[in-house]
């Protein structure tokens, strides 16, 4: 019936457009490491974590409510969530911070396999959780992070702050400091995530049309979209949500096009949590950044010759309701003269 020939040429030629529509992707698609069996994974580990939070019916809610009734003085935990690809350069300092709060926090270490990074011992010894490969301009540190919050989830019920920092961040402030301003006060009775949230930066267009011209839509409308940086602290509530979003995930865990605007863990997080909680969110983040004079969207990073004191001092303003509590980024080898001042001027407020 059919004339062999003109069906294969015309299968020829369809196959040409086919070739222009999948081609990239499919050339695009070997840049991705979100791989099918680590989204697998990756959703497996949500799930349980999702399904453990719904058992324990609800976290922040939940443990208000007791501590309300007296009954009991729940101890509530921050969990520090370190991302990393490098050795923890400021190993001895954050365990410095943590000493003697050994029932107040819970460590996780994300580090990228590739990179071997050795435990530096002490509190953080046996914190490493299973990670995967991490890279820049790609999704993958958006999966590093919801992995970090789903273990930190699933460990621990008492963990109700959520601090994401990377192995260039610094404490500014003691442990009790710290606690104390997380949960103790009087600011807003509700507690809220530390996230900034910012709409109107210069180069959001860009970013937002990385993946292609309207690839977004419908899910993320250019006006929905936010930028904010990647180090916040979010209450057990938004970590829960972060996990259980898959909306917004199958868009962003989309590969760049134009790799020169590719930052998708610095609009996850605050578009996701603008369009879902808006007021649960300080719109801020406790993590100090300098931004002035950045190379290739890496901030300024401090050396030792400009540690002291005073900067110590000024990296703790902000022109919000908190201090900073964090600040990044710092060459590994501050790490004596921060130890210099750890005792004297860091922790001693
Ligand atoms: C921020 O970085 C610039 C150099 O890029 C430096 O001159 C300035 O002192 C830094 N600001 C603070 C508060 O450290
Ligand atoms: C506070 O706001 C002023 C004015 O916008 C700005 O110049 C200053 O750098 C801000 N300070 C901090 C610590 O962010």
């Amino acid at each position: 019936m059919f004339n062999t020939p003109l069906v294969l040429s015309f299968l020829l030629l369809l196959s040409f457009p086919l070739i222009f529509i999948f081609g990239p992707k499919i050339l695009h698609q070997k840049h991705t490491e979100i791989s099918i069996p680590d989204e697998v994974d990756d959703i497996a580990l949500f799930r349980r974590a999702t399904l453990y939070s719904i058992g324990k019916r609800g976290g922040d809610g939940g443990i208000r409510a007791v501590s309300r009734l007296g009954i009991t003085n729940p101890r509530r935990k921050i969990a520090f969530l370190f991302l990393t690809n490098t050795d923890l350069h400021f190993a001895p300092l954050w365990e410095r911070f943590f000493s003697g709060h050994g029932d107040l926090y819970n460590i996780y270490i994300h580090a990228d396999p590739s990179s071997k990074v050795a435990s530096p011992g002490g509190v953080f010894d046996g914190r490493f959780i299973p990670a995967k490969k991490t890279e820049r301009a790609s999704p993958s540190l958006i999966s590093a992070t919801r992995r970090l919050l789903a273990t930190a989830i699933l460990d621990d019920s008492m963990n109700s702050y959520f601090a994401v920092v990377s192995q260039h961040c610094i404490p500014l402030h003691s442990f009790k400091f710290v606690y104390k301003s997380l949960f103790k006060s009087t600011h807003s009775p509700v507690h809220r995530s530390f996230i900034e949230i910012l709409s109107g930066e210069p180069q959001l267009w860009d970013r937002y049309v990385a993946r292609g011209e309207s690839v977004m839509l419908p899910e993320v409308p250019f006006d929905r979209f936010r930028v904010g940086s990647q180090f916040f602290t979010l209450t057990r509530n938004h970590a829960r949500l972060v996990i259980q979003d898959r909306k917004l995930w199958r868009k962003f865990k989309l590969p760049c096009l134009n790799k020169d605007s590719c930052y998708p863990e610095e609009h996850y997080f605050p578009t996701l949590l603008s369009m879902e909680d808006p007021d649960g969110c300080t719109h801020y983040t406790l993590t100090r950044v300098n931004w002035t004079g950045s190379v290739d969207g890496h901030p300024h990073t401090y050396y030792p010759n400009e540690i002291s004191p005073e900067l110590i001092h000024e990296l703790r303003e902000s022109n919000n309701t908190y201090s900073h509590m964090f600040a990044r980024k710092f060459s590994p080898d501050c790490l004596k003269p921060l130890m210099d001042i750890a005792d004297k001027v860091i922790f001693r407020k």
